[in-house]
Formats: structure tokens, sequence, C-alpha cells
């Protein structure tokens, strides 16, 4: 069994259904993602976790435990939340030990528990500081450091880093890895941002519309992404509307962009004949054809090319279709002239097919 397990949740704010058949299992010492767009039930399940929204039906357990009506100070769960601030007028060393005092841990723990997690994210010299005079990256590391003082079970982080800049967020993120590996505790984040989910976690839980409609690996997600939704959420480019089709002797094949091409064995058996989503990813797509691999063969015109260092990003006009997007090896000298034909190739292998649902 599961450490942290929701079985079959459900919240509705009137018309509004926040969740909806919520299952998620994380195991213990996990870091795991909610990720999806906004309004999608994504702080609604964290808060039910939290025990701050009771769900309409459905259970919350831990370590085997229903936890489903447990209040929220006693689930032990550590918090850094979108505006769950600092409180100000309390040091920085006061504020990570405000959860220890109320624990009633006697003092000396508390001092030296304060000291290891000062220590911890990197802030001993600025024990003594009040939130207004720290960063912003600053002061979400106090939030972490006050969030996991106390031991918590599960910390449940949403968004914690959306107000930061880009190249702060990037290192607090690492940052948020090195505390998740070193503390062991298990991590439940909530973001909308697809590449801080795929750079942090160990699974990710997809939301749509209250509902999760895929959990992996972050790499299971972007190579077999099981909607056009999640495929598009996951950042993939190149989406484009395809027919399956039965070729001779029962292959299934694939119409896109004015091309075809059968399909591996096995990859699409459970995929019914007529329209679909087929996905090539940027860096899948090739000036040549991979000998003895069957490809997709198609032809267009260069409609426009970007050198951005290690590939060229060239934007190609199919003949059948919409624009599509290739990384092709930087040429050293000259760039594919705009508006030439060219004809790319894409690897049935490298080929995901999505039902349009
Ligand atoms: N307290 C509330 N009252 C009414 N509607 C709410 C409340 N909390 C959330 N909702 C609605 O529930 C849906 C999911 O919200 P939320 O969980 O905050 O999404 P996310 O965190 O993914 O952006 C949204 O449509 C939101 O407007
Ligand atoms: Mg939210």
């Amino acid at each position: 069994m599961s450490f942290l397990v929701a079985r079959d949740l459900r919240k509705t704010y009137g018309p509004v259904t926040a969740l909806a058949d919520i299952g998620l299992e994380v195991e213990e010492g996990e870091f795991v993602t909610l990720l999806g767009p906004s309004g999608s039930g994504k702080t609604t399940l964290l808060m039910a976790i939290a025990g701050f929204t009771r769900p309409d039906s459905g259970t919350i357990s831990l370590a085997g435990r229903d936890i489903t009506g447990v209040e929220p100070e006693d689930r032990d769960f550590g918090f850094v939340f979108q505006g769950y601030a600092l409180f100000p007028h309390m040091s920085v060393a006061d504020n990570i030990a405000f959860p220890l005092k109320v624990r009633k841990w006697d003092r000396a723990r508390i001092a030296a528990r304060v000291e290891e997690m000062l220590a911890t994210v990197g802030l001993a010299d600025l024990a003594k500081r009040k939130p207004r005079e720290l960063s912003g990256g600053q002061q979400q590391r106090v939030a972490i450091a006050r969030a996991l003082a106390f031991h918590p079970k599960i910390l449940l982080l949403d968004e914690p880093l959306s107000a930061l800049d880009r190249t702060l967020r990037e290192t607090m993120q690492r940052e948020l890895k090195r505390l998740h590996r070193q503390t062991g505790v298990t991590f439940l984040y909530v973001t909308h941002d697809q590449e801080e989910a795929i750079a942090m976690s160990d699974r990710i839980a997809v939301f749509q519309k209250g509902r999760i409609v895929q959990v992996g690996a972050p790499r299971d997600l972007y190579y077999a992404p099981s909607t056009r939704f999640v495929a598009g959420f996951l950042g993939v480019n190149n989406l484009v509307d395809a027919r399956v089709v039965r070729g001779a002797g029962g292959a299934v094949e694939i119409e896109a962009l004015g091309a075809r091409v059968a399909l591996p064995p096995g990859k699409v058996a459970a995929l019914p004949e007529g329209p679909a989503t087929v996905f090539m990813r940027p860096e899948d797509i090739a000036l040549e054809p991979t000998p003895g691999e069957p490809s997709l063969a198609i032809a267009g015109t260069v409609a426009d090319v970007s050198f951005v260092g290690s590939f060229d990003l060239v934007v190609i006009e199919p003949r059948g279709g919409p624009e599509i997007t290739a990384h092709l090896p930087a040429d050293r000298t000259r760039a594919l002239p705009v508006g030439a034909p060219i004809t790319v190739h894409v690897r049935a292998d490298a080929i995901g097919v999505v039902p349009n649902a």
C-alpha cells in the first residue's frame, strides 16, 4: 500500500466540479507534481490533502490510516503555499522556530534545529534579519526551512516559485531537488509550468478540468502522452491531424501531412481507423531517412530558419498541412534558403499517435 492514497475524491463548488474521480498514490520519499492549467483543480486537491478543504466524497489515507476527517494541524504536514507569507515582525530564526514552539519542543532542541535549517538553506548569516530585509528568493528559502523544520510527514508546495524571476526560479528548482534528496521527505508539488514539472519530479499527475488524465515519470509523459491534451500540455510541438488506416496485410498506417507510413507492429494496436493526432518531436525530424527504417517523408518548403547555436530551428510548410518545426543540424556556414523546397523524414518509431478526444 502506498504512503499517501487519495481515493475517489470529489469536490464541487456550486456548478463547478473542482475535483472528480481523483485517485492518486504517492510513495514515501517521492517527489510528485500536480501539473495542469489554471483552474484545473490542483490547489483544491492539495488543500484537501492538507485538510483545509473537506472533499464532498472520497477518502485520503496516510500510511494505511484514514485521515479524511483529521484536522490540518494533526496531519503534521509542511506547507509552502502561494501567499502563505512569513511572519513580518519575526526574525528569520524566529520564523523557523515558530512551528517548533507550537509543537512544544524544548529550547535547546529548537535552537539546534533552527541552526541546522539555516545552514541547510544557506541563510546562516541572515538569522536576525526580518523578512522585509530579504530578497524574494531568500524569503522563499525561509518559508521552506520553516515548513521542513519539524520533520513533516509530507511537504506540500503550491506554486512556490511562481513569483520569482526565471534565473532565480531555476536556482530554487535545483535547491528544492537537493533538499528533497537530502531530507528524504515526500514532496507534493503544484505547478502550471511543464518545464518545472519535468525538471523536478519523480512523477507527474496531469490535471484537466478537475480530473487526473495521466500519471507517470516525466520521460513517460513526454514520450508517451496518452491524449492530445497531455501531449500539448507537455510542450510537444508538431501536433498534427492524421488518419489511421489499415494497409496491405493489416499493418497500421498513418496518413499525415500528405505522406503515409506503416507504424511498428504493436505501437498503436488499440487505435481505431479514422481521425487521430500524431506528434513528432522537432529533434526527431531529419534531413535524411534512417537507412532500413520506414519514415514519414514530408515534402514542403522552408518557411523560416533561426540559428540558435546548437541546431537550426527550421519552420517547414508541408504541402499537405500546417507548419511544423524541426531542429536540424546547424550548418556552420549558411542557413537553408527560405522558400526552398525541402523534404524531411521522421522515423515511424518516433511518431506518436494519440486519439483526438
Ligand atoms: N473556494 C472556492 N469557491 C468556489 N470555487 C472555487 C473555490 N476554490 C476553487 N474553486 C474553483 O474550482 C476550480 C479549481 O480551482 P483550483 O483548484 O484553484 O485550480 P488550480 O489550482 O489548478 O488553478 C476552479 O474553477 C475554481 O474557480
Ligand atoms: Mg492553484
